[in-house]
């Protein structure tokens, strides 16, 4: 199948027939984008990751890629594919339209019970899977836990994991890495055992639930078993390779641990690293259609995008990400910036504008770790949006602080039953 990108007033292409929407997330090294097929609605999330700005993620991806492929489970994200061009990989994974778990917390208070303990159960249920597949996770928390259009939890993110079993025998971890509040104490001290580190994990995971705040883990990180407690440890002593933000992950192995990983990884599954990789050709025989040209990877507001059926956009709209961090704004374009600006410099966060129209905001947060965060000013026939979305650090904090910005531009927020809808019924059909 010919593949084609083309530009043709709001509507971009990615490949024939995909059109490449809305930014879903951003992650270590790169974002990840929602595409869609116009024709059917379908819709594949796109992960990309870009080894020329991100030189050291070349083994985790290919690991990423290896362990995703032998996964198959109800609560574990699908993986479909990936594709190289150029030094872009892309990774194609299954779009979960429910967003993450993180987003069904609300700072300080949590979730009802049932909710809670519904989701643990999955949790729980892709965890044991994982393990029986001889997998470790090692970075559960609730920002890597998505929801699909039913609700139901898919484990995600499988940069940070690894095989702890092979061929019927366990071999001990000695990785530190994993996302601060969420790390089992024994992680710092190496070695240890996978599959306990991944249950402390999701032990965190329904405190978080429960109680929408981690503050019993300040109590807790007096108590890790390490030479040094959290706020003892240099952030030298917790700096990722490839993540500089100690507050998301820390992981002290050096790269060629990493490769080993990667290489026992393969040798345990009998395959090679270009068997893993060179997938594409099944997932372009699924879904009928070819990456082989991707390009205008722009970020693009996906709801000036449809040109196709009404239904399929429609079903399409219905199963987007339910984000609660954006709002819709009464006040027109420079006003929106300078209230934006002087909301932020009141609350005493570093700002800065690039040519896109996406202020990056920097802060500490409660834990004095780095807290990064974007806020994406967009506009949608004519109203102004502000999207903001995470880029470094703890999640929960991050929404306390998008809470607040909030509060404080309250009278030019544009009041509705819900945002979503709003966008819906001015962009659905051009
Ligand atoms: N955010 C990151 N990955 C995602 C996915 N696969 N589906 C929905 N939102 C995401």
């Amino acid at each position: 199948m010919s593949s084609s990108c083309t530009q043709n007033g709001s509507n971009r292409e990615f490949v024939e027939g995909w059109t490449l929407a809305q930014t879903l997330g951003e992650g270590a090294y790169g974002e990840v984008k929602l595409l869609i097929n116009r024709q059917t609605g379908e819709a594949v999330a796109m992960k990309m990751v870009d080894l020329k700005k991100h030189p050291d993620a070349v083994l985790s991806v290919r690991k990423e890629v290896c362990i995703q492929k032998i996964l198959q489970d109800p609560h574990i994200l699908r993986y479909f594919g990936k594709r190289s061009q150029g030094d872009i990989e892309y990774i194609f994974l299954e779009y979960a339209a429910g967003g993450e778990l993180f987003d069904r917390i609300e700072p300080d208070i949590g979730m009802p019970q049932h909710e809670a303990q519904r989701y643990f159960t999955q949790l729980l249920s892709g965890v044991q899977y994982l393990h029986s597949r001889g997998v470790a996770h090692r970075d559960l928390k609730p920002e890597n836990l998505l929801l699909d259009e039913h609700d139901n939890i898919k484990i995600s993110d499988f940069g940070m994991a690894t095989m702890f079993r092979m061929k019927g025998k366990e071999r001990l971890l000695d990785k530190r890495c994993g996302t601060l509040p969420y790390v089992a104490p024994e992680v710092l001290v190496k070695p240890y055992h996978a599959q306990p580190a991944d249950i402390w994990s999701c032990g965190v995971i329904l405190v978080t639930m429960l109680a929408g705040d981690l503050k019993s883990r300040d109590v807790t990180d007096g108590d890790l078993r390490s030479p040094k407690s959290k706020r003892q440890c240099s952030s030298s002593d917790f700096s990722h390779p490839f993540d500089d933000s100690i507050s998301r992950v820390y992981c002290s192995q050096p790269m060629p641990t990493m490769k080993n990983d990667v290489e026992a990884d393969i040798a345990a599954r009998g395959g090679g690293i270009n068997r893993s990789t060179n997938n594409n050709s099944s997932f372009e025989a699924r879904n009928g259609f070819c990456f082989s040209q991707p390009a205008l990877l722009d970020d693009l507001i996906l709801c000036t995008q449809m040109n196709q059926t009404q239904s399929a956009s429609q079903n399409v709209f219905q199963r987007l990400v339910r984000r609660m961090t954006r709002f819709f704004v009464t006040t027109q374009w420079d006003d929106t910036i300078r209230r934006l600006f002087t909301t932020l410099d009141k609350l005493g966060y570093t700002r800065k504008i690039n040519d896109d129209s996406v202020v990056t905001i920097s802060t500490t947060d409660r834990r004095k770790l780095r807290l990064v965060f974007k806020a994406h000013i967009i506009e949608m026939d004519g109203k102004i949006l502000l999207d903001f979305r995470l880029s470094k650090g703890c999640g929960l904090e991050f929404k306390r602080r998008f809470i607040k910005i909030k509060q404080i531009l309250e009278d030019i927020v544009l009041k509705g039953p819900t945002t979503w809808p709003i966008a819906i019924a001015t962009n659905s059909v051009p």
